[in-house]
């Protein structure tokens, strides 16, 4: 019988019976490549039962693993959930294969057996790694693969407690006769591994690169095929690796972990705030320390305005990084309406220090008083650290976390604060002394407390 061949896009996985030079799906072009049509793709079931009544559910108690990286184990919202899949994603070099090596270690040292494959790297190189990072002699056990099928049978053979598989775009299924790291050669790969961790309970880990674009190859297949998605950032120009969650079927999502990569392997940044505030200008227009909270921990940022004369009159423009471009349109407005600034001949530029990104609304008035500080060009005082929610009224809500936020600033050496007066008066409880709480209930009033 001849193979059947059908036409896959490799960044979306959009099917079609003949070639395409544009996806109808994702319109990406050129993305069409000649695969086998699978039979037997995707039908897992390693349970196969009858229905079950609710009642007769066993309770599932979650067993977890703690990695021996502290910021690792939060991210995933405790540890390394028993027989789960964790899929890491990242850029070429950004250190997805030094963390796993890492966490490999410390496994080991723990006493437990580690079965790290490698499809593009040699033995030599991983132990080059390894020296490095100060690998010692447990139970760590190496292979240079790329056929997965081998993979497996070597790894129910080792019965190892960690699985690492580095990484999903090179290993390949000799079911199929596409070549590596074609979307249904990388769902395969993932496929098996899933069975294989939820089998044998075995704590397993593959690492995908990232194209160019920004994803996995075949990356909406992959992300909910697993039950972890991690994924590993940094900025080109920055040192510090961000580490954050976006799919967590046992824990939440919104955690995120700093590193910096060094000699010795990726280190955790133990206090971000003050690493993030460290090259800060001090009685510079345009610059404000936020409280802000990422995951469920507090962080402070600077934000920055610059504003310029539009060369272009007519057309002045509005650039954010790092902060939501159509709330902070909105805020400009804002400011135009309720504090009677005009600035439709200037450009208006707005920046997260270091390249971080603040979605949420409690950093709209530090947004806000940014842009009013280069308008009335005035510095704002550096010990004064900002939060609040800002309305089209002009009015600052009360937000989420408030004690946390001051804490944090507080323990920087901050003096004043100014914040919600809704949360001001949450607090009258609470004994918070050395520092100057500014509660105001419009950006009137921030203003006048300010500047
Ligand atoms: N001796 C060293 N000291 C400090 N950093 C190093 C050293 N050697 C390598 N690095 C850093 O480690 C990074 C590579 O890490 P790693 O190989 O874990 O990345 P990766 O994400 O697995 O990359 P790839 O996509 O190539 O698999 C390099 O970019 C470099 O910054
Ligand atoms: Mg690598
Ligand atoms: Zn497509």
């Amino acid at each position: 019988m001849k193979n059947k061949t059908v036409f896959i896009c490799q960044h979306c996985g959009a099917h079609s019976p003949k070639w395409l030079g544009r996806c109808p799906g994702c319109g990406e072009w050129n993305s069409f490549i000649e695969e086998v049509a699978e039979e037997s793709q995707a039908e897992y079931s390693f349970v196969p039962t009858e229905p079950l009544l609710y009642k007769d559910v066993k309770g599932a108690e979650k067993k977890r693993a703690e990695t021996g990286i502290k910021e690792l184990d939060r991210v995933m919202g405790g540890g390394v959930v028993l027989g789960s899949l964790v899929l890491i994603g990242g850029e070429p070099g950004i250190g997805k294969s030094t963390l796993l090596l890492q966490v490999s270690r410390d496994f080991c040292l723990k006493g437990e057996k580690v079965l790290y494959v490698s499809g593009e790297e040699s033995l030599e190189q991983i132990k080059l790694r390894g020296e490095r990072l100060g690998v010692s002699n447990g139970d760590l056990y190496l292979l240079a693969e790329t056929n997965l099928e081998r993979i497996i049978s070597q790894a129910e053979k080792l019965k190892p407690q960690i699985f690492v598989m580095d990484s999903v775009q090179t290993i390949y299924s000799a079911k199929l006769s596409s070549s590596p790291g074609t979307i249904s050669q990388v769902r395969e790969v993932t496929n098996q591994v899933f069975r294989f961790a939820k089998k044998n309970q075995i704590s397993s880990f593959l690492i995908g690169h990232i194209t160019k674009e920004g994803s996995l190859a075949g990356p909406k297949s992959l992300e909910h095929m697993v039950d972890v998605v991690l994924y590993f950032e940094g900025e080109r120009d920055h040192s510090h690796r961000v580490l954050r969650a976006l799919k967590n079927r046992y824990g939440p999502i919104s955690e995120l972990a700093i590193f910096e990569m060094e000699t010795s392997g990726l280190q955790a940044i133990s206090n971000p705030s003050a690493f993030f505030l460290k090259e800060r200008p001090k009685d510079e227009t345009g610059s404000v320390v936020v409280c802000t909270i990422k995951g469920s921990r507090p962080l402070l940022a600077e934000i920055q305005a610059l504003v310029s004369p539009t060369l272009f009159s007519g057309n002045p423009r509005r650039m954010t990084i790092g902060l939501d471009h159509f709330r902070t349109a909105m805020l400009l407005a804002v400011i135009e309406r309720k504090l009677g600034f005009g600035f439709a001949g200037e450009d208006i530029y707005l920046n997260v220090a270091g390249g971080l990104s603040l979605d949420e609304p409690a950093v709209d008035l530090a947004a806000i008083m940014a842009v009013v500080s280069c308008l009335k060009n005035k510095a704002i005082p550096s010990d004064f650290a900002l939060f609040g929610e800002v309305g089209l009224s002009g009015e600052v809500r009360s937000v989420n976390q408030p004690l946390a936020r001051i804490k944090e600033a507080l323990s920087l050496g901050f003096k004043t604060i100014v914040l919600p007066k809704g949360n001001l008066s949450q607090l009258e409880k609470e004994n918070i002394a050395d520092v100057d709480l500014a509660g105001v209930g419009n950006i009137k009033e921030a203003l006048g407390i300010i500047f």
